[in-house]
């Protein structure tokens, strides 16, 4: 859509500066005509005056339109020959251009703005294919790359496909309560730009189950088509990239309503009415801005939850390719008795997946020292890079290896997420660096992550 839309604007700005030239061309014969009637009228003589002072256009001029409107149609020629991979990367780096103007709205403001623009597709469209060696298969879902967006970008599936699109690996919606809910007053989300860090303390606003499923449905249908199309046209491939409801991976992150007394049965309710759409499904129960959520990860909470939740999801009627997957996602600030808790009972009950981390409520160096450090709420971004990364790297060790973990907190570049790898990830998320960086640094991490495969693995 958008390269459609500079392209009628390349060809708009050709069209203009050619009838600018024809029209400076023309002039002469508007007085020329003029020159004639007076003659008509017996004014020879003046008319042969008026002749005179009309000025010839000045050389300089004449080139310089020349020279412009020669630079317009060599520079259009070019963007139409230009291939499209080219064309595809100069989109997504013009997108850079409009993050300052983005810095100047209201965080929450320009969140929602950003949502909306991916939900109608004024986003860019990655084309390029990422190379086969960042493609993996997890839970029997093909990821053409690891690079996923966090839950909390697009918390009731307004943009799936259009952030799909944009060459994530995967996308995770939510986290979605049972009911609708306001969540906190507003302001909510707070930007320590000088670290490239966000406080928030949200507090799961969400349209609730019954508006995202109808939603997620009505995109599911359509992704199933374009699946159907798209395989018939790649018969020759049986490798068929993306999750059971069409090309790209979806996640759907599960919340509890925030007076809710039964966590379990608000959880319940989100696998009942999301599932069928999910390539994975997520527990949050590490959020911070959510009264008592947290206290759900203490072993004996987590046993239970994680066990009913399993029950309704594999109650529920599946086809051949069965339940999707059931992941938890945990908090960074956990003790050593917290991720040795979690990891036991993550490896009895075989939970599929583990998303370490949600934000820190601690306020990490140097980003202590913001003004914007002392509201309430999760810290995001770079300073919480390390915690995480910490916590990835315990919980590697101690389910040994046996369960998908999704690196998260503080990724902003290749490197970040290559390091995640390193540390046990097998799948990487972000979303603190995407809200101040843009889509031009999806291609970014995805090139220096690809680098970082060949040459150090
Ligand atoms: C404004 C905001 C809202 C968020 N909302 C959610 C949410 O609803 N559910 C959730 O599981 N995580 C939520 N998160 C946490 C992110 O998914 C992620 O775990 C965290 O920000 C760390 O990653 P990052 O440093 O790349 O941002 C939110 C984060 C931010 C900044």
């Amino acid at each position: 859509m958008l390269s459609s839309s500079v392209a009628r604007v390349w060809r708009r700005s050709i069209c203009d500066a050619v009838l600018r030239g024809s029209a400076r061309r023309g002039a002469p014969v508007a007085p020329a005509r003029a020159a004639s009637t007076a003659s008509a009228s017996g004014a020879g003589t003046e008319a042969a005056a008026a002749r005179k002072k009309v000025p010839p256009p000045p050389r300089k001029g004449r080139l310089l339109t020349g020279a412009m409107i020669g630079l317009v149609i060599a520079g259009g020629a070019y963007v139409s020959t230009a291939d499209e991979a080219k064309f595809c990367g100069w989109l997504f780096k013009s997108t850079e251009l409009v993050n300052p103007l983005f810095a100047l709205l209201d965080a929450e403001y320009a969140h929602r703005l950003a949502v909306k623009a991916a939900a109608h597709g004024f986003v860019p469209r990655e084309k390029r294919p990422d190379p086969p060696v960042l493609g993996l298969e997890v839970w029997g879902r093909k990821f053409a790359n690891p690079i996923g967006l966090a839950a909390g970008f697009d918390k009731n599936a307004e943009a799936v496909e259009g952030l799909l699109g944009m060459g994530f690996g995967f996308v995770e919606v939510g986290s979605v309560t049972p009911l609708p809910q306001e969540g906190n007053p507003k302001p909510r989300i707070f930007r320590l730009r000088e670290h490239s860090a966000v406080i928030n303390r949200c507090g799961f606003n969400s349209e609730g189950i019954v508006v995202v499923a109808k939603r997620l449905g009505a995109q599911h249908g359509k992704r199933k088509m374009e699946e159907t199309s798209t395989s018939t046209s790649t018969s020759s491939s049986d490798v068929k990239q993306g999750g059971k409801a069409g090309p790209g991976i979806l996640g759907v992150n599960l919340g509890k309503n925030k007076t809710s007394e039964d966590a379990a049965a608000d959880y319940v309710q989100g696998v009942h009415n999301l599932s069928q759409y999910a390539d994975y499904l997520v527990i949050n129960i590490s959020s911070p801005n959510t009264p008592g959520l947290r206290k759900l990860q203490g072993r004996k909470q987590l046993k239970d939850l994680v066990k009913k939740i399993q029950a309704a999801r594999d109650e529920m009627q599946w086809a051949e390719d069965g339940p999707p997957p059931l992941l938890v996602k945990i908090a960074p600030d956990l003790s050593k008795q917290d991720l040795e808790d979690i990891a036991a009972v993550a490896l009895a009950l075989r939970l599929d997946g583990l998303i370490i981390s949600n934000t820190t409520v601690s306020r990490p160096p140097p980003a202590d020292a913001h003004p914007s450090a002392q509201e309430t709420g999760g810290l995001s971004g770079k300073p919480l890079f390390d915690l995480s990364t910490n916590i990835l790297r315990e919980m590697y060790l101690l389910t040994r290896g046996k369960i998908p973990l999704i690196g998260c907190g503080g990724v902003s570049s290749g490197e970040d997420a290559y390091k995640k790898i390193r540390s046990g990830a097998t799948l990487v998320q972000l979303y603190t660096a995407f809200a101040y960086g843009g889509p031009a640094l999806i291609p970014r991490i995805k090139v220096i992550t690809h680098i970082y495969y060949i040459y150090q693995t």
